[in-house]
C-alpha cells in the first residue's frame, strides 16, 4: 500500500511539474502557472462531486477543502534507528507452563512460549484471542494464573503500543522530556527527536500540544534512547502515519536484538522478516511452512480484504 500510495503520489508530482514548466514556458509567472494548475483541479473535483450527486440533490454547498499543489515527498528524510543491544546468553524471555484468564474462562492453557535474542516473530489472531495479554505476561505487565515467567535478569524490554503516546508527560516539551528522562544534553534529544521525522519547531513545543502523529514519534525517539535488548510491540502502525511505519520498519529490519510484536501489517511482517505465530486453542502455535503459503488462510480468516501480493 504503501510503495502503491509513493508511485502514485511520485507520478503525479512529476505531472504536476512538467505542467508548471509547459506553463511557464508559455510567458506565465511561477505563481500564476501555480494558479491556474490549482484553478484546473478545482474544476476537475467540481466535475466529480457533480458526478457523485446525480441522484442526490445538488446543492451549492462544497465540502471539499480547495485544491493544493502536490509537495515532494522527502523519501528517506527519516532515519531512525535503534542502538545495537547488549549481548545476552539465552535464556531471555518465556513462559513455562501458563495459564492465564482474566476471569474464570481460560485465555491460555500450559502455555510454553519465549523469544531470544534472535527472535522475528509476529503474532497474529482474531480480536480478542488473548495477543495482547500474551504481550503483557511476557513484559510483566500481568502475572499468569499458574506456571512460570523466566526473564533475564539482565534484559532491557522496550514496549511499543497505540498508547505510549498517553503515558508521555503533556506539560513539557519533547526536549525537556527526553533530557530529563535519559539524563542527556538537549543536542543528543534533539537528534533523537529528529530521527523519527518530528520537525525541528515541534521540538520545543508543549507535547499535550503536538498532534497523535507527532505525539507518537516522541513516544518512539523514547523508546530508542532507552537502548531495548528485545522489541515488543502491540500494533505499532495503529496510530502512526505513513512515514513513520516506513521508518519504523526500517529500523527494525536493522535492529540486533528480539523482537516480538502484534500486527496484521503485512507489509511491516516482511519487511522486518518476522515469523508468524498464530494465537489458537488457548497456545501459542508457529505457522510453519511459507508465508504465502498462509497469508491468504490467515488474512481470510482476519475478514480483511486482500490486496496484490508484493515482494521485496
Ligand atoms: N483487563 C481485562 N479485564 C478483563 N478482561 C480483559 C481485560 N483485558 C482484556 N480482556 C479480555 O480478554 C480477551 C483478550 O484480550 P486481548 O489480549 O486484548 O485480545 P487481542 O489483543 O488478541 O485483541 C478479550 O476478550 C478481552 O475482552
Ligand atoms: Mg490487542
Amino acid at each position: 500500500m504503501y510503495d502503491q500510495k509513493m508511485k502514485e503520489h511520485v507520478k503525479a508530482y512529476e505531472q504536476q511539474q512538467k505542467n508548471l514548466t509547459a506553463l511557464k514556458k508559455g510567458g506565465k509567472s511561477g505563481k500564476a502557472a501555480e494558479e491556474e494548475l490549482k484553478n484546473r483541479a478545482q474544476a476537475k473535483q467540481n466535475k466529480l462531486q457533480k458526478g457523485k450527486k446525480t441522484s442526490a440533490a445538488i446543492g451549492d454547498d462544497n465540502d471539499e477543502p480547495p485544491p493544493e499543489l502536490l509537495q515532494r515527498i522527502k523519501q528517506y528524510s527519516v532515519k531512525f534507528v535503534f542502538p545495537d543491544p547488549t549481548k545476552l546468553n539465552p535464556p531471555i524471555l518465556g513462559l513455562h507452563n501458563v495459564s492465564f484468564g482474566y476471569g474464570n474462562s481460560l485465555l491460555f492453557k500450559n502455555l510454553d512460549f519465549g523469544i531470544d535474542m534472535e527472535s522475528r516473530v509476529a503474532i497474529v489472531g482474531p480480536n480478542g484471542v488473548g495477543k495482547s495479554t500474551l504481550l503483557k505476561l511476557l513484559y510483566g505487565k500481568l502475572e499468569p494464573t499458574s506456571g512460570e515467567v523466566f526473564r533475564h535478569r539482565q534484559v532491557k524490554i522496550g514496549w511499543f503500543d497505540q498508547h505510549a503516546n498517553e503515558a508521555l508527560n503533556g506539560e513539557v516539551s519533547g526536549i525537556e522530556y527526553l533530557s530529563r528522562k535519559f539524563q542527556i544534553d538537549i543536542q543528543i534529544a534533539r537528534k533523537n527527536l529528529g530521527m523519527t521525522g518530528l520537525p525541528g519547531e515541534s521540538h520545543t513545543v508543549k507535547i499535550k500540544d503536538l498532534s497523535g502523529g507527532q505525539k507518537s514519534r516522541v513516544a518512539l525517539a523514547e523508546l530508542s534512547l532507552f537502548a531495548p535488548d528485545i522489541l515488543i510491540l502491540d500494533e505499532p502502525t495503529n496510530n502512526l502515519d505513513i512515514e513513520s511505519i516506513h521508518a519504523l520498519a526500517e529500523a527494525i529490519r536493522n535492529f540486533k536484538g528480539g523482537v516480538l510484536m502484534v500486527t496484521h501489517d503485512e507489509r511491516l511482517i516482511r519487511k522486518t522478516n518476522c515469523q508468524l505465530w498464530v494465537v489458537e486453542n488457548e497456545k501459542v502455535i508457529e505457522i510453519d511452512g511459507d508465508f504465502d503459503d498462509y497469508r491468504k488462510e490467515i488474512l481470510d480468516q482476519l475478514g480483511e480484504t486482500l490486496a496484490t501480493p508484493h515482494h521485496d
